[in-house]
């Protein structure tokens, strides 16, 4: 029997969010249905909201989430109804030319559940990654749960689901930061400042902040940075070269997705360093660099998407590092809050006042 449960609905183009009757399907092959406990609200979130990811409204938004699978379908074997899990928006297909490279973090085609959520008018809606946990209960992939240890607290643990894990795994995964590089975050917010705490674990000898927020630079030296950056009062290019014996950080993480603060990036790393791009541009923004410098500075240029994760492997290691007291998810999440509160969140995270809100059910 299909189940009526509530969610946050963005409706259309710029309209308000709010809270409808969503009919979340029986799960069927392949399939589980979890009862969410938590989901942070994300920025991609209220990208969705604007129209700009894409124009399939209405969406079910929600994607940072935690909670308790409640049911699966007949085949699924990996989790079972009671297992406390994560949501991954990337559930592997073991398939597809990266995964048969053995390369899953990189899978092109994840999976996402086949049934639709609707309204109760039959209205079909659009999950925002495929998860949509802004609800009560949501339909998803069971490739799309990943258990962890239930000893952590679920508005903590939910937020590895999407920010957190994109900002620690651009550091370790993609920046490949190691013990005694000097790394540079731009933009200091739950994205940058997870980069930060990702450093900081991976043995980074010196953390530099960058952020036009001095609020946000606070709350990033808490997180590991041990030097900070106003790009408002300060040359931040000048200002990395100063702090790192004049040569520029061999790890520069991008958290912004703008073109100005990627070429602060580009030139704020030193020769054969790495430039990761984790910010999400618009399709209006564009770049231009001098080849010869792309070419003369060496190194790498990256982007990364999602952390360039394997849920499997770094959910649980990272919730196990949480609960030895060596990764404080907890200082991610500035607020709790309800359902019908998401819309002051969005207003709030544009603002600049939170690093995550996260909805409690
Ligand atoms: N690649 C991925 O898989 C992935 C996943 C999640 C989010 N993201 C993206 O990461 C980015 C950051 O997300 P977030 O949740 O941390 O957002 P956020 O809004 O909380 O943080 C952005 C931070 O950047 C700072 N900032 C803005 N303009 C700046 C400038 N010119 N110079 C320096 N700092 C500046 C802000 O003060 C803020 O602290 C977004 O673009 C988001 O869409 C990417
Ligand atoms: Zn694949
Ligand atoms: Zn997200």
């Amino acid at each position: 029997m299909a189940q009526e449960v509530r969610g946050v609905i963005a409706p259309g183009k710029d309209e308000p969010v709010r809270i409808e009757t969503v009919v979340v399907p029986d799960p069927g092959p392949g399939e589980a249905v979890v009862r969410v406990q938590a989901c942070g609200v994300c920025h991609t979130d209220l990208h969705y909201k604007q129209g700009g990811i894409n124009d399939d409204f209405p969406f079910l938004l929600g994607h940072e989430a935690a909670g308790v699978v409640e049911s699966v379908g007949d085949d699924v074997t990996d989790v079972a109804p009671g297992d406390f899990v994560i949501l991954n928006w990337r559930a592997v297909c073991g398939n597809c030319r990266a995964c048969l490279r053995g390369r899953p973090w990189y899978c092109f085609d994840t999976h996402n559940a086949r049934q639709k959520m609707t309204l109760t008018d039959g209205t079909e809606l659009s999950p925002a990654l495929g998860i949509g946990a802004f609800a009560e209960k949501t339909l998803v992939a069971a490739g799309q749960c990943t258990k962890v240890d239930p000893a952590v607290a679920p508005e903590a643990a939910g937020l590895l689901g999407c920010g957190v894990m994109a900002g620690i795994g651009a550091a370790i995964n993609t920046g490949n930061v190691g013990r005694g590089d000097s790394v540079a975050v731009i933009g200091c917010g739950g994205v940058g400042d997870a980069a930060i705490a990702g450093s900081r674990l991976a043995g980074a000898a010196k953390i530099i902040a960058v952020d036009i927020d001095d609020r946000k630079l606070e709350t990033a030296r808490s997180m590991g940075a041990t030097h900070t950056v106003n790009s408002r009062t300060a040359d931040p290019v000048e200002a990395i070269r100063d702090l790192t014996g004049g040569f520029g950080a061999d790890v520069v993480i991008e958290a912004v997705g703008r073109p100005e603060t990627y070429r602060q990036a580009f030139y704020a790393r030193d020769l054969a360093g790495t430039v990761v791009l984790v910010g999400v541009p618009t399709p209006d923004m564009k770049i231009e660099l001098p080849l010869l410098d792309v070419f003369g500075r060496g190194g790498s240029l990256k982007s990364s998407w999602y952390g360039d994760c394997l849920p499997s492997r770094d959910f649980p290691m990272l919730i196990d590092l949480h609960l030895q007291g060596r990764l404080d998810l907890g200082a991610f999440v500035t607020e709790t809050i309800a359902l019908d509160e998401v819309e002051k969140a969005f207003e709030r995270m544009h603002r600049g006042d939170v690093l995550r809100s996260v909805v409690v059910l």
